[in-house]
């Protein structure tokens, strides 16, 4: 049975080091159960810290790099160099500077336009996860954003790519952005044995709640595709992004 669960901590730097301790956790767990992990990371501002702790001690020397594949969620449709391309910050920020295997690294090659990237990382999905047509590949963890608009991964409110499912993975447009996007499918996000959703800023209190608590209307808010995870969500929020949930759901997770 899939569990929820709503950890909050005081600030963007409590929750950094909370999350490099749960994946940490997560990734040894599946390393130790299945002697791989797969892991699908977030693109954003919000997971630069958490990327960052995960490149140094402990965390670093924690994790069996030659483990762990990793994916990306989304991408924007930019070249690998661009400022917005979120491969170029999880390289920059993790990549560079852990020793996982460059066959492990299976980045969206945004380069190729929106849907020839899509068609193709679908293909390295079922290549990787070794899965046929039809068949859901299960992350043992991905990493999720929330936007102030409700949206996660690059999932957007009233758009196509959020009723895509006989897909892994689909292009798709923010409203915000004249840049394209490649994203993770509502099917793929809801597979995964574990997310975790990394929420922090007052500015995202209204999302979250929403997306936590809010009146179910997935084409408003895509991030409530969570409540039908098949795996354990955890959001983690700071006390700002929380400021809006119901006291009954707020509590301030101790170790
Ligand atoms: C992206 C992310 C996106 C992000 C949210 C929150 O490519 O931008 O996948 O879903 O998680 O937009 O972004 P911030 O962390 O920058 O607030």
């Amino acid at each position: 049975m899939a569990r929820s669960k709503i950890v909050i901590e005081p600030d963007g730097e409590s929750v950094a080091e909370r999350a490099a301790r749960l994946v940490v956790e997560i990734v040894r767990q599946a390393v130790a159960e299945n002697g791989k992990c797969t892991v699908a990371l977030s693109g954003g501002a919000t997971p630069r810290e958490l990327y960052r702790r995960l490149a140094r001690s402990p965390a670093r020397e924690q994790i069996d790099w030659g483990r762990v594949h990793l994916f990306l969620g989304d991408e924007r449709v930019v070249p690998q160099e661009h400022p917005d391309s979120n491969f170029r910050m999880v390289k920059e920020l993790l990549l560079d500077r852990v020793p996982v295997p460059p066959s492990h690294v299976h980045r969206i090659p945004a380069e190729l336009g929106a849907v020839a990237a899509a068609a193709t990382y679908e293909e390295v999905l079922r290549r990787v996860f070794g899965t046929v047509p039809g068949v859901i590949p299960t992350f043992d963890l991905i990493l999720l954003g929330l936007g102030s608009d409700g949206h996660t991964a690059s999932l957007f409110p009233r758009t196509r790519a959020l009723g895509v499912r006989d897909r892994l993975v689909t292009a798709s447009e923010s409203p915000s952005s004249v840049i394209a996007r490649v994203t993770l499918t509502v099917p793929v996000l809801q597979a995964a044995r574990q997310v975790i959703v990394l929420v922090t800023g007052a500015d995202k209190a209204e999302a979250v709640r929403r997306a936590i608590e809010g009146t179910l209307d997935l084409e408003e808010t895509p991030a409530q595709l969570l409540r039908s995870a098949r795996g354990d969500v955890t959001w983690l929020l700071d006390r700002a992004a929380a400021d809006r949930l119901a006291s009954a759901a707020r509590r301030s997770d101790t170790d």
